[in-house]
């Protein structure tokens, strides 16, 4: 079965890996100040704080900058539900603002003026225009988990050029992987510790006596491991190559899939690089479809299952035409480093044979 997404994993990684097995630290130490440093390099931030994966990163963010209860924060139903969660387990309501369908991103015409924070989804890894914004609220925090090496014209996704805080996710089908883990990088130094206080238990040291330290918040164990930060700088080592190739598959799925009636993947504005983490096409009998592949030996996915349709947000008020009218049609193709041009001509031509 060809994957629709997949890690790509060397001997290099293993190596780093096994280095920090061999050494003291397996726990939170040098290899993961090493990783933060790296990615905050990479992405122009002055902080990078690593998380046990992307939904603490998003938890992080939301408590870090003080979204809390009577807020109201909003995000896109378009995204996998921690997008929306994060504002859920601060206690602070959450508000979709319906997407817009060329880009699949929210609609930031749409966005409240009175809303108190944004979880601005770079969905598919195509940047949110977060310039756009007519009214910026308190609190704006970019989920990149589809968008490590993606660019915008303010420079790289996570340097936070119009928001607070951006939060990545480093699951194995992401850009990288370090197994499970997450990160969230801000230019604020109060942020930054607050970031770091909340994912070590809300612990701060003290100097005397020397073992002192207090609990100064309610904080959680979110800790990402010298074993996983080992092989995320490794990967970062390779993100570049990792979305040249994505680019590459994508622009083959654009040239040999664009005499099919598929409404291809949304392509970026000029100015903006993709992040490619996703190639999602919009297609009628998208059931039909699906099952056809599965068939051939290809395992589509659908990005998402809007949250408003899971019975955890059935409390939520309004209705979302656009969101569910992409739902009914999108189908995500396989797209990772590791896909090969046959594999992928295997898809395309599931995908001809289909609509022939
Ligand atoms: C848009 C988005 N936000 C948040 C997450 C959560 O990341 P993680 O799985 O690392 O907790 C994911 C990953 O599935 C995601 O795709």
């Amino acid at each position: 079965m060809i994957p629709y997404g997949r890690q790509f994993v060397d001997d290099d990684d293993i190596e780093a890996v096994i280095g920090v097995l061999k050494g003291d630290w397996l726990t939170q130490g040098p290899s993961v100040e090493a990783f933060e440093q790296a990615v905050a390099d990479l992405v122009d931030a002055r902080h990078a704080v690593a998380f046990s994966n992307g939904t603490a990163a998003l938890h992080g963010a939301a408590a870090a900058a003080g979204l809390g209860a009577g807020d109201r924060v909003a995000t896109t139903p378009l995204t996998f539900v921690a997008s929306a969660n994060c504002a859920r387990y601060v206690g602070a309501d959450v508000e979709l603002v319906d997407i817009d369908p060329t880009t699949l991103n929210i609609d930031l015409d749409k966005v409240p003026a009175t809303i108190d924070g944004l979880v601005a989804v770079h969905y598919a890894g195509l940047p949110v225009d977060l310039r756009q914004l007519a009214v910026r609220p308190r609190v704006i925090i970019e989920d990149a988990s589809h968008a490590l090496g993606a660019t915008t014209p303010d420079g790289p996704v996570g340097n936070c050029a119009h928001s607070d805080l951006t939060t990545f996710s480093f699951h194995p089908v992401k850009p990288i992987t370090t197994g499970e883990g997450g990160l969230v990088t801000t230019n604020d130094d109060e942020l930054a510790r607050n970031l770091r206080r909340f994912r070590t238990h809300g612990i701060e040291r003290r100097t005397d006596p020397p073992w002192a330290y207090d609990v100064v918040d309610l904080g959680f164990n979110y800790r990402l491991s010298d074993i996983q930060a080992a092989l995320g700088s490794s990967q970062l080592l390779k993100l570049d190559r990792f979305r040249s190739r994505r680019e590459e598959l994508s622009g083959r799925y654009d040239e040999r899939l664009a005499a099919l009636p598929i409404e291809l993947a949304p392509a970026p504005p000029s100015g903006f690089v993709h992040g490619r983490h996703i190639y999602p096409v919009r297609v009628e009998a998208r059931r039909a479809l699906f099952d056809h592949l599965i068939e051939a030996g290809v395992r589509p996915q659908v990005h998402y299952v809007p949250v408003h349709h899971h019975t955890t947000f059935d409390h939520l008020v309004g209705s979302w035409p656009e969101a569910d009218r992409a739902y009914d049609r999108l189908l995500s193709l396989p797209l990772h480093p590791t896909l090969t041009d046959g594999e992928q001509d295997t898809v395309i031509h599931a995908l001809e044979e289909f609509f022939s």
